[in-house]
């Protein structure tokens, strides 16, 4: 089974984002294996601090390189991604080493979000593809997946997809293929 590492770009315990991480864990069931990367521990990124890099860094590179596929789920700050994905993208975007490259060029990528306006995140994620396309990811750039009105779709404080459920069936289905 194909490895896809999700990332959520959301900290927060509740956040939508991570709910619909979850969500498509579960559709891709028995079709791929998706794990949810866990990042708080990495510190903010600081060039002093890159050699040797923090343990929490080297963890993280590992679990990237190992998969087969990475999946965003981004929320939208201010019509940008947000600062705990970016300072990760940073660490990400540095050499492992002298003789080791940085673990996102070549990588798959798909990306999500959902936001309780209207927007649905597809300005954080066009920031995102600038920044992923200069590191020469290799994005699924349809079908990108943005839900707005989240809070149409949540009950009882718990995201609930009903309207956008097969979007994001149809999503996973693809980030399969894609991944070959
Ligand atoms: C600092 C900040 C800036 C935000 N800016 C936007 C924005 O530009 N566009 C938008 O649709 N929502 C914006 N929101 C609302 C978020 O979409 C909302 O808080 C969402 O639930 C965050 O994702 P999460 O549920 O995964 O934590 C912002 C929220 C915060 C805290």
């Amino acid at each position: 089974m194909k490895k896809i590492l999700a990332i959520v770009g959301s900290v927060r315990k509740d956040s939508f984002n991570k709910q619909l991480a979850l969500a498509a864990q579960k559709i891709l069931a028995d079709k791929a294996e998706l794990e949810i990367l866990d990042y708080t521990d990495v510190p903010f990124f600081n060039q002093d601090l890159e050699h040797p890099a923090p343990a929490a860094v080297t963890r993280v590179r590992k679990l990237v390189k190992e998969a087969d596929g990475l999946w965003i789920f981004t929320p939208e700050y201010n019509h940008y991604f947000s600062g705990v994905l970016k300072n990760l993208i940073d660490w990400l975007s540095r050499p492992v080493s002298a003789t080791e490259p940085q673990v996102l060029a070549g990588k798959k990528i798909a990306l999500s979000g959902i936001t309780p306006g209207i927007s649905g995140t597809g300005i954080a994620q066009d920031h995102l593809v600038a920044a992923l396309s200069f590191l020469n990811a290799d994005i699924m750039n349809v079908p990108r997946l943005t839900i707005p009105n989240a809070m149409q779709q949540v009950q009882d404080g718990k995201l609930v997809l009903t309207t956008s459920a097969p979007y994001l069936e149809k999503q996973a289905e693809a980030f399969v293929k894609y991944l070959g």
